[in-house]
């Protein structure tokens, strides 16, 4: 007899993820709807975003648009196979996409996360080097303190100890650049930071050390996010590209945060003026509501792959939810409410409010440092001794209780807030901070 499942609840079952499992099913914190800047709680509370979600509902939660535009195509076009058929939408998508997209950018591969594109882009790297006849390169440079998602790509290219050292000895062949995070130098920056531009200098030495013609790309977020905000310092990024392309290996920015206006720019790369091989995406594509992630590539990437015989198929790599019809109507929805709302430009226009606010918690209790680029801020904390993460951990608990969603990786608060975030409630989410702070220990 099958077991009756509906015990309410009962949170056993679900093993959460990145989540204190067992912190949480003693003393849950429930989210049962969302409506533009705010989330409504199990019980009754409203909850401003600080976050727009995981960094991904960019343009707020539950617009119309894009809930009619999946509630249509869920009952005209629910699935279609993306392998040898098609379906109009997808299309329409990737040419919208690269309507915005930095200009070096041609094609677009649909996965359906961030941590699948980060995969594919790794895998298209290699392999564009060998359908050139350059099979050597194989090799993958990363960056310490790097997020590119949870698969084993990923956390080989990526740069945070808990996340790879219980999984084993990773992919192989992969080296990373130092990070860029220079306290003593930078602290309190407003912006990009003035110093550490030499760090991609780095990349020099790993070329030295391996030989270039074994090196297929460097992956890089050009705004760190997810470990706690490190910004690139003022011509670091462009220094990259130099010697990327000196050295002929393949540049990718995953702008999986970045990407559609977290910067005050439609992309990163476009923002700092620096052209990738690759970006890889996902979260703000469809503004977080439907899984889906792409990679843009250069037509010189995807053209490498355009030969041989024309029945055969160029690139043995793809997902079943690759382009998938209401992912992509959510997409198509998305980009328009980006459009008709300016919410990039309206990031923009934000950023100097923004940064203002968040820098007025200088000198506040515990803070030890605060960044800030376009809606994107860090405050960091001074850990308690012996005990990292603990104090930024009761700050996220305590500003759930008084009504705000913050971040927290090790004991750095990050903020990210959907980009249609008015000026009272950025004093709001600083001004409750704030009270936070003064009251955990
Ligand atoms: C830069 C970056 N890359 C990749 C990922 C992974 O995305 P996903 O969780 O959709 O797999 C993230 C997620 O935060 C990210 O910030």
């Amino acid at each position: 007899m099958a077991l009756d499942r509906k015990t309410p609840n009962d949170l056993n079952a679900f093993w959460m993820p990145f989540t204190a499992n067992r912190q949480f099913k003693q003393n849950p914190r429930m989210f049962v709807g969302a409506k533009d800047m705010h989330y409504t709680t199990a019980d009754g509370r409203q909850v401003l975003d600080g976050t727009a979600g995981l960094w991904c509902c960019n343009a707020g939660h539950c617009r119309p648009k894009i809930t009619e535009a999946i509630q249509k195509q869920a009952a005209e076009l629910d699935y279609a196979p993306a392998f040898q058929m098609g379906h109009p939408i997808a299309f329409e998508l990737a040419n919208r996409i690269l309507d915005i997209a930095p200009e070096s950018m041609a094609h677009v591969f649909y996965t359906n996360s961030g941590s699948e594109s980060v995969e594919t882009a790794l895998k298209l790297a290699i392999a564009y080097h060998r359908a050139r006849g350059d099979g050597a390169r194989t090799r993958l440079i990363g960056r310490e303190r790097g997020y590119h998602g949870v698969n084993f790509g990923g956390i080989s290219v990526g740069g945070i100890v808990t996340n790879r050292k219980v999984f084993g000895p990773l992919v192989p062949g992969v080296d990373h650049l130092p990070h860029t995070h220079l306290p003593e130098e930078n602290r309190y920056s407003r912006g990009l930071p003035e110093h550490g531009a030499h760090l991609a200098d780095e990349l020099e030495r790993i070329v030295a050390l391996h030989g270039a013609e074994t090196i297929a790309a460097v992956i890089v977020e050009p705004v760190a996010g997810s470990t706690g905000v490190l910004l690139p310092p003022k011509g670091y990024l462009q220094k990259l590209r130099a010697i990327t392309k000196k050295h002929g290996i393949l540049l990718i920015f995953d702008e999986v945060i970045t990407g559609f206006g977290r910067t005050g720019a439609a992309f990163a790369a476009e923002k700092y003026g620096v052209m990738p091989d690759m970006i890889t995406t996902a979260k703000g594509l469809t503004n977080g509501v439907i899984p889906m992630g792409a990679v843009l590539t250069s037509a010189e990437v995807h053209d490498a792959f355009m030969n041989g015989p024309e029945h055969m198929i160029e690139l043995f790599h793809g997902y079943t939810y690759s382009g998938n019809p209401i992912a992509s109507a959510a997409g198509i929805a998305t980009l328009e409410t980006y459009k008709e709302e300016g919410l990039f430009e309206r990031a923009a226009e934000l950023a100097p409010y923004w940064e203002d606010a968040l820098h007025s918690l200088k000198g506040v209790r515990h803070v030890i440092d605060i960044r800030n680029e376009g809606l994107i801020g860090a405050v960091e904390l001074e850990p308690i001794a012996g005990e990292p993460t603990k104090r930024a951990f009761s700050a996220f608990l305590k500003a759930y209780e008084k009504g705000i969603l913050i971040r927290t990786t090790g004991d750095i608060i990050a903020m990210s807030p959907p980009l249609i975030i008015s000026k009272e409630q950025i004093d709001e989410l600083v001004g409750t901070l704030k009270d936070v702070l003064e009251e955990i220990e």
